[in-house]
């Protein structure tokens, strides 16, 4: 078993008969997709990711809309990189807008992670993404110029000539911000920018993270 099939195989410990379980995008989650589904435990499945989403339908999970569902008992998600408070970056996927809905839907939100991503303290070498209307890229951009920033680029689409359009019809802004500690502050101050529907920093809403290495599997609450 590899490392990111044991840290799933943790996670499956707090899935029960019968609930509502969030389960986000990326590697580790597809792992959790495998053992839930040869578990045969019942339960019915929350996505934002339309990978996993494809996934559970193919190996015959039952997957609910996110508007279907009042609350989710567990969710569990990856991340770029998570930090000692539970502060975490995501979003190389763009969808940390349906993420956080299914995190903050959700009793208990859950980072499943190897060694690798878990730092002292955010070191923001990943980007910020910023979930922007798309008429108000000038003027994000333009209230971001009081923010000590390396840069900031809007994400282009690889399939075809253009940006990236959200599920929700907006854009991404990946600002690369010099390096800080008050993660909390600076969520909710890109957040409150005009134009910005969602930021990719979630520094209050992770319940605990199930971390792995090759030493063994265990949790940062
Ligand atoms: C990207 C994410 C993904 O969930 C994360 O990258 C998945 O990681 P892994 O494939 O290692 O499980 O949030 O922003």
């Amino acid at each position: 078993m590899d490392l990111k099939q044991k840290i799933a195989k943790r996670a499956l410990d707090e899935i029960q008969e019968g609930m509502v379980v969030g389960l986000g995008g990326g590697s580790t989650i597809k792992q959790l997709v495998h053992f839930l589904k040869d578990s045969g435990c019942s339960v019915k499945v929350v996505t934002p990711s339309w990978e996993t989403k494809q996934h559970c339908k193919g190996v015959g999970l039952d997957v609910v809309s996110i508007e279907d569902v009042s609350s989710i008992d567990i969710a569990f998600d990856g991340c770029d990189q998570v930090d000692e408070n539970l502060c975490a970056l995501k979003s190389g996927g763009g969808i940390h807008t349906a993420e956080k809905i299914v995190a903050r839907l959700a009793d208990e939100y859950v980072l499943l992670v190897d060694e690798s991503k878990l730092v002292p303290t955010l070191t923001y070498e990943h980007s910020i993404v910023l979930e922007v209307l798309p008429q108000a890229m000038e003027v994000v951009l333009r209230q971001l110029e009081r923010y000590p920033i390396n840069y900031s680029e809007i994400r282009e689409s690889e399939k075809k000539d253009g940006v990236v359009v959200t599920e929700f019809g907006n854009h991404l802004l990946d600002v690369y911000i010099k390096p800080r500690t008050d993660h909390a502050i600076l969520e909710n101050e890109l957040k409150a920018l005009t134009g910005v529907v969602e930021v990719s920093l979630f520094t209050s809403v992770i319940t605990k993270a199930i971390v792995g290495s090759e030493r063994g599997i265990w949790e940062l609450t």
